[in-house]
Parts: C-alpha cells; structure tokens; sequence
C-alpha cells in the first residue's frame, strides 16, 4: 500500500473493527494491508459497474471484504480515491456465510453501523442456501471440502448469479512448487492459531480449476494474486455464461 488514498482506505477499513477487539483491529490491519486480493479486486475495477451490486462472501471470516468494499465506496463519494483506479463497485448489500461463529460476531460487532448493508450468517457453505447475488467472492476456502462438495458449492454459485453474474475465487495453484507447498503451511499455522484442528486440504493446478470451472457454464480469466507474498495464489474472475 502506498499512496495516500490507499492508506485512507485501509485505515477507513479497518477502523470498524476496533469495536470487536484488539485482535480483531490487529487482524483487519495485517489482512487488509498484506493481502493484495483486496486491493487488486479494486484496482483492476473486478466487480465495478454501473449499477448496485449484491455481493455474496462466502467463508467471510470476520467480514474484510464487507468493510473494505463499503468503506471504498465511501472514500470515493469523498474524492479519496487513487486516480489510476476505476470507480469501485457500487454496494447494495454484501452478506457473508462464515463456519466459525466467533468470527461472524466480530463481523456482527464491528459493522453494525452497516448492518443494513453488511449482514453475516453462521453457515457451512455446504449446506447453506445461497442468496441471489450479482457477485460472489470466495477468498482461500474451497481447498477445505473435496472435490466433489467444492462442485457442488460452485453449482450453488451458478445458480444464484444472474447471466453475466462475477464468481471471484481465490485458489492456490498445486502445480505452484514451492510457494504452494509455503502457502499450505502458513495455512495449517493459521488453521490451528484460529483454534481450528488441521484437516487435509483438496487443491488442484490452475489448468483443472480453468477446465472444471468451466464445464460448470463460467468462463474463467486467471490473475496472479500473490504480488508480495510467498504463496501461489491465483484469483479465478469467473463469469457466468459468457464463452
Ligand atoms: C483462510 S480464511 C479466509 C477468510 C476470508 N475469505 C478472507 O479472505 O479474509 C477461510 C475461512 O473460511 C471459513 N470456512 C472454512 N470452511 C468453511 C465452510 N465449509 N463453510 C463456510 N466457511 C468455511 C473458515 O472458517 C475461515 O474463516
């Protein structure tokens, strides 16, 4: 993060979630500011347009991407905005399904403020009924479930997305050598610091992701996302119907 309206930005972000908690403040800092999936999604314009977006985040954790997406909104409404950036998306309403219910608390505490435009829900994406949605971001969670449960989640995608509709899927690529074995690691530490026991995670290379994604009825453009980090993660911009 560098210029000015990018730190006001983050610091805009982040600031709802002092109210959940000085874990929760410290968390929102390092994620927000370290992982460039945030800032990329904005500034290659991934979910802008020109009408109001219902945004679905499944796996939200304690609801990053809801605060980052409202407080861009509000920075640009202001003239904080970067000038190479496009417009950001304009925000009907973002809701996030979350496994872990300490999680969606902090969500619930830090962004009550909002809570007409950024709602949090319990749910195993597995089983949860997915709300019609224009965009759907899943950011680092469908390596938890098998093969066969991460296409039936991506099924559900398809399903509540309008045509033209966005799927952004973050996934790290199992042909990616050694920053992919780095990321897996770094997710297993973090697995278990969250209090979570360490299950095994079901990956497959870019390739398979492109071809299974779309025999799905996606059409799939694959960006690096790992510019500064170690790991091996690629953001899927997956839409739906266009070939
Ligand atoms: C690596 S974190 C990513 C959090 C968030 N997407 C982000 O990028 O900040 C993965 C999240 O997915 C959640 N998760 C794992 N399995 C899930 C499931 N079956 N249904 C819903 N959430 C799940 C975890 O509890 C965790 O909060």
């Amino acid at each position: 993060m560098s210029s000015t309206a990018i730190i006001q930005l983050l610091n805009a972000a982040c600031s709802p979630y002092r109210q959940a908690g000085r874990f929760a403040w410290h968390f929102a800092h390092g994620k927000l500011g370290r992982d460039p999936a945030f800032k990329g999604m904005l500034q290659l314009g991934l979910l802008s347009g020109d009408s109001e977006i219902k945004v679905l985040d499944i796996g939200c954790g304690q609801g990053l991407l809801s605060s980052w997406l409202l407080s861009a909104q509000a920075q640009y409404a202001n003239g904080e905005w970067p000038g190479s950036w496009p417009a950001p998306p304009a925000i009907a309403h973002v809701h996030g399904i979350e496994l872990m219910p300490r999680d969606v608390k902090r969500a619930q505490r830090a962004l009550q403020a909002v809570a007409d435009r950024a709602s949090f829900e319990v749910g195993n994406m597995c089983t949860a009924h997915f709300p019609p949605s224009d965009a759907v971001v899943i950011l680092d969670v469908l390596h938890y479930v098998d093969f066969s449960a991460q296409d039936d989640v991506l099924r559900k995608v398809h399903g509540c997305l309008p045509e033209d509709g966005v799927l952004l899927l973050r996934v790290g690529d199992a042909a990616g050598g050694l920053p992919f074995r780095i990321s897996n690691w770094v997710d297993n530490v973090v697995t278990s610091i969250r209090g979570h026991k360490t299950l095994p995670t079901f990956c497959r290379t870019i390739a398979d992701w492109q071809r299974d994604i779309t025999a799905l009825g996606f059409s799939v453009r694959a960006i690096p996302m790992n510019a500064g980090t170690p790991f091996a993660n690629i953001l899927l911009v997956c839409k739906k119907g266009a070939a």
